[in-house]
C-alpha cells in the first residue's frame, strides 16, 4: 500500500486518480487569536495571541497544563466558540466544502474566515467538513450507540455508509455495544462511540479533545494507531489535545501551550524528546508562577 509518510514536499502526480495531493497546503490557521471569558475580577485571558498553521494530512499534538488554553484553542479553531480577536482560516477548498463560498471574508479564494460566519454557515460547514472528538463526549443519552455514531449523516440528510459504519465499530471495538445507550457503556466505549461519531463524514479535520483519556494502554494504541493511519490514507488533519506522551509520539508534530500561548513546537515528537520538553516547560512555569501558587 501507498505510504504518505514522506512526501510534505510537494504534489506526487503518480498518486493516483483525478488531482494531484497537495501535501503542504495549509488546512487551517489562526491569526492573533485571542480568548476572554468573564469579565472584571473574574477576566481571564484563555488565548493570549495565538498564530499558527496547520497543514493538511499531518496529526499534530497540543500539550500542556491544565488550565493553559489547549480546549479553547480546540474550540475556536472548529468555530464552536467565538473568539475575542483574531481570526481562523480554513482552506474551504482542501476541506471539500461544498456549495457557496464566503471566500471574501478572508481575502483568497477557498478561504473562509470562520470568525465572520453566523451560526448556520458554522454547522453546515463543521458538519461537512470538521470532526470534534470531545472531552466530555456529549453522546446524546436517548440514542443508542449507533444511532449516536450515525447521527451526523442522519443531521445532514446523508446515506448512512454502513461500510465505513462497520470499520469503525470493529477498529474501536464497538461492534457488540452497537445497540446500547451511553448509560450502559463504561467511560472508555462512550469515548470510542465519541470517537465513531467524529469519523463517519470523514471529515477533513479532526478535532480531539484528550480522545485517550478514559481508555487503556491497549484500547488507546488501537485509536491512536486508527487516528495516524487515517491521517496517512484520508490524507486527514488531525489536531489533538493530549496529556500523554506516548499518545504524542505517533503525531507528526507537537506544540507546546502555557499561558494561553505556544511556547513550543516540534517536528517528530517522540516519548523522550516531549517528556524533555515538557519538564523545562514546568522549570520555567514554576519559576513565574511562583508567587500566584503561594495565593
Ligand atoms: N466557559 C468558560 N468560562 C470561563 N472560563 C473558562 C471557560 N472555559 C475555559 N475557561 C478558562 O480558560 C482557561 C483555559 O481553559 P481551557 O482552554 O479549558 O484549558 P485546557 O484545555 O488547557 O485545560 C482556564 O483558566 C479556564 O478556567
Ligand atoms: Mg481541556
Amino acid at each position: 500500500m501507498k505510504h504518505g509518510a514522506k512526501t510534505r514536499a510537494s504534489s506526487d502526480p503518480s498518486s493516483g486518480a483525478g488531482k494531484p495531493r497537495q501535501i503542504a497546503q495549509v488546512a487551517i490557521k489562526a491569526k492573533g487569536l485571542t480568548k476572554d471569558y468573564g469579565s472584571g475580577e473574574n477576566l481571564v485571558h484563555a488565548l493570549r495571541g495565538v498564530d499558527v498553521e496547520f497543514e493538511q494530512g499531518r496529526f499534530t499534538v497540543i500539550m500542556g497544563p491544565s488550565g493553559s488554553g489547549k480546549s479553547t484553542l480546540m474550540h475556536t479553531l472548529a468555530g464552536l466558540d467565538t473568539v475575542t480577536s483574531g481570526h481562523v482560516y480554513l482552506n474551504a477548498d482542501a476541506a471539500g466544502v461544498k456549495g457557496r463560498r464566503t471566500s471574501r471574508h478572508g481575502g483568497r479564494r477557498g478561504v473562509v474566515d470562520l470568525t465572520k460566519l453566523n451560526d448556520n454557515q458554522l454547522t453546515l460547514l463543521r458538519r461537512q467538513s470538521l470532526g470534534f472528538i470531545f472531552q466530555s463526549f456529549n453522546l446524546l443519552p436517548m440514542f443508542t450507540a449507533k444511532q449516536n455514531i450515525l447521527m451526523p449523516l442522519i443531521l445532514d440528510g446523508a446515506k448512512p455508509d454502513t461500510a465505513w459504519l462497520d470499520v469503525l465499530a470493529k477498529t474501536l471495538g464497538l461492534e457488540e455495544r452497537l445497540s446500547h445507550r451511553p448509560s450502559e457503556l463504561s467511560g472508555g466505549q462512550q469515548q470510542r462511540v465519541a470517537i465513531a461519531r467524529a469519523l463517519i463524514t470523514k471529515p477533513s479535520i479532526v478535532f480531539a479533545d484528550e480522545p485517550t483519556g478514559n481508555l487503556d494502554t491497549a484500547s488507546s494504541t488501537e485509536v491512536l494507531s486508527f487516528l495516524r493511519d487515517s491521517v496517512r490514507e484520508l490524507g486527514q488533519t488531525i489536531i489533538m489535545v493530549t496529556h500523554d506522551v506516548f499518545a504524542a509520539s505517533f503525531a507528526d508534530r507537537a506544540l507546546v501551550f502555557a499561558d494561553g500561548r505556544i511556547v513550543a513546537d516540534q517536528d517528530r515528537p517522540t516519548m523522550d524528546s516531549m517528556n524533555a520538553l515538557l519538564s523545562e516547560e514546568v522549570m520555567a512555569s514554576t519559576a513565574t508562577a511562583d508567587s500566584a501558587a503561594h495565593r
